[in-house]
């Protein structure tokens, strides 16, 4: 802006001698957003505060959304036995230059950093998984049963470049799950994000990658850029920076020009160890036996330095493979994140959501119908699994139930029943589901009426019919 103006403009904000009512002149909209952007006076031509580029208000019309957002995150993570999480939105910047890692647009170009009185280095957080993370070491958490699962609802801030989507300041819905390595839990959290989209009446396509160990990355970095070295003449001009920088970077390039080579670049599926290829296998397998559906997506990486193995991303249905812009979320397994970050070696995984995507998905299918009651007590069971092999016919019963419409909790880290039953009575749930052993042989299930205490067997076949006749009968009731 031109100093002249600056000028001008100082001496017009002095306060008026008599107040007058406020009558707001708008200089320049040119976006026609729904947030007023551009400088804005009043008739007495005093300039009223602007919004910052990239940030936006959340207006009583909207609160509608967010409370549904909000409430369907906190079902869907206690029914799932995650535990809510708060952390500060001022961090050290190194905690994420450490975790996010240098050469990351995220660290490189998009961190609010400065420092504070104090002359600490600090920064607002862009992400919450290296917070989570350095939470779960200060406090000690290796000590409680692993693993520790844990969910967050909140802002983030990138100094990104503000278009459809993308803010500086935004929010996410995330669910950490740190302590354990059993590819459960990374299907465990697909499956968390997945359901949190669909109850809101969105269409969520997963797309799947393995992205290995260090040692499988390295092998395959060196295969990656000998090939990105022969197509170098083809890559944009941010991309031949990332070659020499990081060139796993330039798989997730958006530009147009760089598609086809990145397209045919070698898979890293082919570099995975065996025991990474069989961890993927498993996560698959998992997740068949949830019926969630994937693509699996060579290309994908992610675009932070903390992933190992699994990643993946939630795009919408009707937008599909679209670009990194219209991912609704994204997430992955970090085994060497708390360690990286000063704790024991810990694996981890998690997702986070960006929740202004998922409010624009939610209005646009508001004409779609959109569960509201999930708390209907009488609808919602707890599934209460004993064993191993009850634990992976949990998964596959539970889903069934979620799809024909009952609210289902359970949580599946817990292995003894009297936990899982005063569980089912923090839900207020009228039934509780029990599989054990014998259960899953016999291909039966016990359904425990838990005001009385009864307890019923049934046929895993007929689970669906006979509850839906308990369930009928207590509404009538
Ligand atoms: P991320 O992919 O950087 O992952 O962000 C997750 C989601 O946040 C994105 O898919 C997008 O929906 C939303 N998002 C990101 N940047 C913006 C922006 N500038 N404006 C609006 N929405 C945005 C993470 O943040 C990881 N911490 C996820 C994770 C959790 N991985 C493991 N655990």
């Amino acid at each position: 802006m031109p100093t002249k103006k600056i000028i001008k403009k100082k001496k017009e904000e002095k306060k008026p001698k008599k107040s007058t009512p406020t009558k707001i002149v708008k200089k320049e909209n040119p976006q026609k957003s729904e947030q007023p952007s551009g400088e804005q006076r009043n008739a007495k031509g005093v300039r009223i505060p602007a919004l910052l580029r990239g940030m936006k208000d959340i207006l009583p019309k909207d609160e509608g959304v967010w409370k549904k957002m909000y409430h369907t995150a906190e079902n869907i993570s206690e029914a799932y036995g995650f535990g809510r999480i708060q952390t500060p939105v001022l961090e050290e910047a190194s905690l994420f230059i450490r975790s996010v890692g240098r050469g990351t647009d995220v660290v490189d170009k998009e961190m609010y950093v400065f420092e504070d009185r104090d002359l600490a280095k600090i920064c607002l957080r862009p992400e919450a998984t290296a917070s989570v993370a350095r939470a779960y070491i200060v406090h000690g958490m290796v000590s409680l049963p692993q693993p520790v699962k844990m969910w967050y609802f909140g802002s983030m801030f990138r100094h990104d470049r503000p278009q459809a989507g993308r803010y500086r300041e935004f929010h996410q819905f995330g669910a950490e799950s740190i302590g354990d390595r059993d590819p459960v839990n990374d299907a465990e959290l697909i499956v968390t994000a997945f359901n949190f989209l669909k109850e809101l009446g969105i269409s969520p396509v997963l797309h799947l990658n393995s992205i290995g160990t260090a040692d499988d990355r390295a092998k395959y970095l060196v295969e990656l850029s000998g090939y990105l070295r022969t197509k170098r003449s083809y890559l944009c001009e941010e991309c031949k920076k990332r070659l020499l920088k990081n060139p796993l970077r330039v798989l997730d390039c958006k530009n147009e020009q760089c598609q086809s080579t990145i397209e045919e670049s070698p898979q890293i599926v082919d570099s995975l160890s065996e025991s990474s290829r069989n961890f993927f296998m498993k996560v698959i397998e998992y997740l068949d036996d949830l019926s969630v559906p994937y693509v699996l997506r060579h290309t994908l990486v992610r675009g932070l330095d903390y992933y190992t193995d699994t990643v993946f991303e939630f795009y919408e249905e009707e937008t599909g493979e679209g670009s990194a812009q219209s991912a609704l979320g994204g997430g992955g397994r970090y085994d060497g994140l708390v360690e990286e970050l000063g704790g024991r070696p810990t694996p981890g995984c998690g997702f986070a959501l960006g929740l202004e995507r998922v409010a624009y998905a939610i209005k646009r299918n508001l004409d779609k119908e959109v569960k509201t009651d999930v708390k209907a007590k009488n609808n919602q069971v707890y599934f209460a699994q004993l064993g191993e092999q009850a634990r992976r016919r949990a998964l596959y019963l539970i889903e069934d139930l979620r799809h024909a419409g009952t609210v289902t909790y359970h949580n599946l880290s817990k292995t003894s029943l009297k936990n899982q039953l005063e569980l089912a009575n923090k839900y207020e749930c009228p039934y509780t589901l029990i599989l054990g052993q014998k259960e899953v042989q016999d291909g039966t299930i016990i359904i425990r009426d838990m005001e009385s205490g009864i307890q019923e067997i049934v046929d895993q076949k007929k689970l669906k019919s006979i509850l839906d006749k308990k369930i009928q009968s207590l509404t009538n009731a």
